[in-house]
């Protein structure tokens, strides 16, 4: 029998991407088990979607550890004992360190709602916008240690019709990553 891959998803925000990875395992589409939901921010949205789907959370809070390496041994000793073959980071808005990527392989992804390499850190898609880009997209790509510089796994683009709002062109950004993510998430797996 085919066995069920155990994944980890890490977030600081919303979680949208994050739900669309839980509706998709729901819905029988994605086989696999979220055994924890990491978060940097104890009070953001994506902890109360872990709530509600029983997913559990390793919450911390980075300023009680001296160094970025503390609260990454507890947190890579708490995704090994958990036997986790994936990470996925969701809007996790902090740059992966040794700790996670020695423990992790090519094992860690991300998702970035631009085209990379450009637009990279934080606020892509406002990025692309006030650049005045055509063509907008989203790359999921592997972790390594730069900000937004590993491997690109796949992306997906679509062309502006120039008449779009810049909340408009953020939803269709979203729409793409919700669908885009649990089918990259799928084939890795
Ligand atoms: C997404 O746009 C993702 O590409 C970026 O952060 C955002 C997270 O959104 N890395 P959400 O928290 O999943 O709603």
């Amino acid at each position: 029998m085919k066995k069920m891959k155990k994944i980890a998803v890490f977030a600081s925000g919303n979680g949208s991407n994050f739900q669309a990875i839980i509706d998709e395992i729901e819905q029988g589409r994605l086989f696999a088990e979220i055994v924890a939901l990491v978060t940097d921010k104890p009070d953001c949205f994506a902890v109360e979607r872990a709530h509600n789907h029983n997913v559990p959370v390793f919450a911390f809070d980075p300023k009680k550890y001296t160094s970025k390496d503390e609260y990454e041994k507890e947190i890579a000793f708490y995704l090994i004992e958990k036997s986790v073959s994936l990470v996925v980071l969701a809007g996790y808005m902090r740059l992966v360190g040794d700790v996670l990527l020695k423990a992790f392989p090519n094992r860690i992804i991300n998702i970035h709602p631009a085209l990379l390499p450009a637009f990279a850190g934080k606020n892509g898609i406002l990025q692309a916008w006030q650049y005045g880009v055509k063509i907008f997209g989203v790359t999921v790509h592997y972790v390594d240690a730069g900000m937004d510089t590993g491997k690109i796994i796949a992306q997906e683009c679509f062309k502006a019709n120039g008449k779009e709002t810049l909340t408009e062109i953020e939803q269709k950004i979203h729409t793409i990553e919700h669908q885009l993510y649990p089918q990259v998430i799928r084939e890795i797996l």
